[in-house]
């Protein structure tokens, strides 16, 4: 009978997690990222160019991530979609930095 009394509770518990499950680095490229990064808008590093990348990746891709948290000069805070968690946009640069090296 105790278990049963503790089900609502869990499921409850459970419900953050359903109504933001958290997104792998590839989904947040392209729901959000891509749409500068996949072409190259605005001077944005193309998504895969190694060139545009490499002097980027030299600053570490702990300064990447707080560019892409914070914002620097054309790239928006979070890519602008500011329901992004730190994690996932971490996670997206991540993605990014490891297919241009
Ligand atoms: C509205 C267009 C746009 C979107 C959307 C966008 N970016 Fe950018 N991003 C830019 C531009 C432009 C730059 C180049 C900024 C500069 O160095 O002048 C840039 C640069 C960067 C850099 C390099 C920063 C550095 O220090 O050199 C990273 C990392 C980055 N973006 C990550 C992301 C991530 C992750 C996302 C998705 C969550 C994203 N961007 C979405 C436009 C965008």
């Amino acid at each position: 009978m105790k278990a049963l009394k503790l089900l609502p509770v869990a499921a409850l518990a459970l419900l953050p997690m359903v109504s933001h499950a958290e997104m792998t680095g590839e989904q947040v490229f392209k729901t959000t990222c891509s749409m500068c990064h996949g072409t190259g808008m605005m001077g944005a590093p193309k998504f895969g160019d190694k060139a545009a990348w490499a002097p980027r990746i030299k600053q570490g891709e702990d300064v990447l991530v707080q560019h892409a948290l914070h914002g620097i000069r054309q790239m928006p805070a979070r890519g602008g979609k500011s329901s992004l968690t730190d994690a996932e946009v971490k996670a997206a640069v991540h993605y990014m930095v490891s297919h241009a090296q």
